[in-house]
C-alpha cells in the first residue's frame, strides 16, 4: 500500500509536479482532500519560517505526516527583496508587483536574481529543509504570455527567454521549485527503501 502524506497546498499545479515525481511510492493528498479548508498562518520572516509553520499548522490540527512550501524572488540589488513579500509585494497582484520591480530597476544595470524554495518536511518528530535556487536576471520589459506571477521579467541563467516564454516543460526541469522537489522525492525514496 503506498503511504500516504499531506502537501499543504491547494494549488493544482504544484500537486501535479509533486505526485508525478513521488507518485510511484506516495500517495500525496491535497489540503481539501484531508478537509481542511483554513486560512493557514503565514507570518515568519523567511521562507523555511514560513515553510515549517504551515506545515506544524497541518501536524498539529490534522495529525498527519506533511510537507509544505514557501518561495519568491530575491533581487541582489535590492538586498534579497521581495523576498518572502513576492506574492505582496505592490499591494495588487502580478502585474503591480511587475510594475513596481522594474520601477524600482530602472537605471539599474545589476540585474542579478533567483528564485527560492524551502520544502518544510514533517515526519513524525523530525523536521527536514530542502532548498531549491535558479538564479537569472530581470530583465527591462515582460517577454511571454506563460506562467505566472514574476515569470515574464526572469531569465534563468543559460537561456536568452524568460520564463514565461520558455514553457512550462522546461521551467519545470530547472526552476526553483523542480530543485526543491527533487530533493525531496530523493529523500523520501531513500527512506522507505531504508524501512522496507
Ligand atoms: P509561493 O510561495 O510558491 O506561493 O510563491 C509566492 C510568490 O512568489 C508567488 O505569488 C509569486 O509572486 C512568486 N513566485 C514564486 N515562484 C514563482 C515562479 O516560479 N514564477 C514566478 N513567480 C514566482
Amino acid at each position: 500500500m503506498k503511504q500516504k502524506i499531506v502537501f499543504a497546498t491547494n494549488n493544482a499545479h504544484k500537486l501535479e509536479e509533486v505526485a508525478a515525481i513521488l507518485g510511484e511510492n506516495y500517495e500525496v493528498l491535497s489540503l481539501r482532500e484531508i478537509g481542511c479548508h483554513d486560512d493557514i498562518p503565514e507570518t515568519a520572516d523567511t521562507f523555511s519560517g514560513n515553510a515549517i509553520q504551515k506545515a506544524q499548522y497541518i501536524k498539529e490540527h490534522y495529525g498527519y505526516d506533511c510537507f509544505a512550501d514557501d518561495s519568491g524572488l530575491e533581487v541582489d540589488v535590492l538586498g534579497g527583496a521581495p523576498g518572502v513579500f513576492s506574492a505582496r509585494y505592490s499591494g495588487g497582484g502580478s502585474e503591480a508587483n511587475m510594475d513596481k520591480l522594474l520601477h524600482n530597476l530602472t537605471e539599474k544595470s545589476e540585474r542579478g536574481a533567483q528564485f527560492r524554495t524551502v520544502i518544510a518536511l514533517l515526519v513524525g518528530e523530525e523536521t527536514h529543509l530542502f532548498e531549491g535556487v535558479v538564479r537569472g536576471t530581470i530583465t527591462h520589459e515582460r517577454r511571454g504570455e506563460g506562467g505566472f506571477g514574476y515569470d515574464p521579467i526572469f531569465v534563468p541563467e543559460g537561456y536568452d527567454l524568460t520564463f514565461a516564454q520558455l514553457g512550462s516543460e522546461i521551467k519545470n526541469r530547472i526552476s526553483h521549485r523542480a530543485k526543491a522537489v527533487e530533493k525531496l522525492a530523493e529523500y523520501l525514496c531513500k527512506q522507505l527503501k531504508i524501512e522496507n
